[in-house]
C-alpha cells in the first residue's frame, strides 16, 4: 500500500494537447465494442488491414479430404504463415496446441454432410465453447436462395446475438447452391443480406465481373473464399484481384493446402494480401520458396 504522505503531484497533464480518439481501421466496425474490436484486430492485420485465414473446417461435412488427411503433419507446419486458423471444434482440441497464439475463427454451424441436403444446417456449437476455446470469431453457414434458407439466416442471427452479448464477432459464410447462378447480382445480394442481419464480416467468391459492386455495396469487411484448386499463378491472380477490388482479404483452404507446395503457396498469398505484391511476382517467391523447400528435403 503506497503511502499517501509520499505520494508525488502529479503534472503531466498536458492541457494543450487534445486526448487521442483513434477510429477502428475496419470497415463499418467503428461502433463497435472494445472486445469485438480486439477479437477482429487480431484476425484482420490492423496494418494491412487485411488477413489470410486458412480454411481448414472442411471436414465438418466432407470428412478427411485431400490435403486434409493429417492435420498434423500437412496443416500445423503453415498454421505459422497464417493469421488466423479457420476450423472446427474436434480439430482445434484434439490437433492444435494450445500453445499456438494466433487467432482461432470456429467453425459454428453443421449437422449436415455431403450425402444430404447441405443447407440443413442449425447452431452446432454453443456459445459457452466459443468463449470456451477463447474464439476471436464464429463462422455460420449461410444459404441465400436454399432450400434452408430462412434457417440458415436464422442461425446467424443467433449466433450474432450471442456473440454480441460477449464480444465475438461472427463470420457469415455465403455457400453457393449447386444450381445457383454464381453471377454479380447474387453475390450483392448474399453479402448484403448478412450484413443487414448483422453479420460482422462476409466470406464470398471472387467473380471476374464487378466484384468490387459487392465489396462497395457491403458495409462490413469482405474475404475472399478460395473454391475448388486452381493453378497456383491463377489463385494468387484471383486473391490479388480481390484485394485490389475492395476485399478485406482471404479465406483459402485448397488452394492453399492442395497446393504442390503449400508451405511456398501460403508465403506468396500473404505477399498479394498484405504487401500488394503483384500475382507474377508473387508466382515468383512460390516457385523461390518452393525449390527451396524441395532442396532441403
Ligand atoms: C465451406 O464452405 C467451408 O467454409 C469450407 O470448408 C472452406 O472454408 C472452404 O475453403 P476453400 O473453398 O478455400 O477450400
Amino acid at each position: 500500500m503506497p503511502d499517501v504522505n509520499e505520494i508525488k503531484e502529479a503534472k503531466k497533464f498536458h492541457t494543450d494537447v487534445p486526448y487521442k480518439t483513434e477510429g477502428f481501421f475496419l470497415k463499418g466496425s467503428n461502433s463497435l465494442d472494445w472486445g469485438m474490436k480486439n477479437r477482429l484486430a487480431r484476425i484482420f492485420n490492423p496494418k494491412s488491414g487485411r488477413t489470410v485465414m486458412l480454411a481448414i473446417d472442411h471436414g465438418y461435412f466432407q470428412g478427411p479430404t485431400t490435403g486434409l488427411e493429417r492435420i498434423d503433419i500437412n496443416i500445423l507446419p503453415l498454421a505459422p504463415y497464417a493469421d488466423t486458423l479457420m476450423l472446427t471444434r474436434g480439430i482445434l482440441r484434439s490437433t492444435v496446441p494450445p500453445s499456438f497464439t494466433k487467432s482461432i475463427v470456429l467453425r459454428v454451424s453443421g449437422g449436415t454432410s455431403i450425402l444430404k441436403e447441405l443447407s440443413n444446417e442449425a447452431i452446432a456449437v454453443g456459445i459457452e465453447e466459443s468463449i470456451r476455446l477463447n474464439a476471436c470469431a464464429m463462422a455460420v453457414q449461410v444459404f441465400i436462395g436454399g432450400e434452408y434458407e430462412k434457417e440458415s439466416i436464422i442461425n446467424m442471427t443467433r449466433m450474432v446475438d450471442m456473440g454480441t452479448r460477449y464480444g465475438i464477432p461472427t463470420l457469415a459464410v455465403t455457400a453457393v447452391g449447386r444450381n445457383m447462378n454464381r453471377d454479380v447480382r447474387y453475390f450483392r445480394l448474399a453479402t448484403r443480406i448478412c450484413a443487414e442481419l448483422g453479420a460482422h464480416y462476409i466470406k464470398t467468391y471472387y467473380i471476374e465481373d464487378g466484384f468490387e459492386t459487392v465489396t462497395s455495396s457491403c458495409p462490413v469487411p469482405i474475404v475472399m473464399a478460395g473454391g475448388k484448386k486452381i493453378p497456383e499463378l491463377d489463385a494468387l491472380t484471383m486473391a490479388y484481384r480481390a484485394v485490389q477490388e475492395g476485399a478485406s482479404g482471404v479465406d483459402m483452404g485448397r488452394n492453399i493446402f492442395q497446393s504442390e507446395s503449400p508451405i511456398a503457396m501460403i508465403q506468396a498469398v500473404g505477399a498479394v494480401v498484405h504487401d500488394n505484391e503483384t500475382p507474377e511476382k508473387a508466382f515468383e517467391l512460390y516457385n523461390t520458396l518452393k525449390n527451396r523447400n524441395t532442396l532441403a528435403l
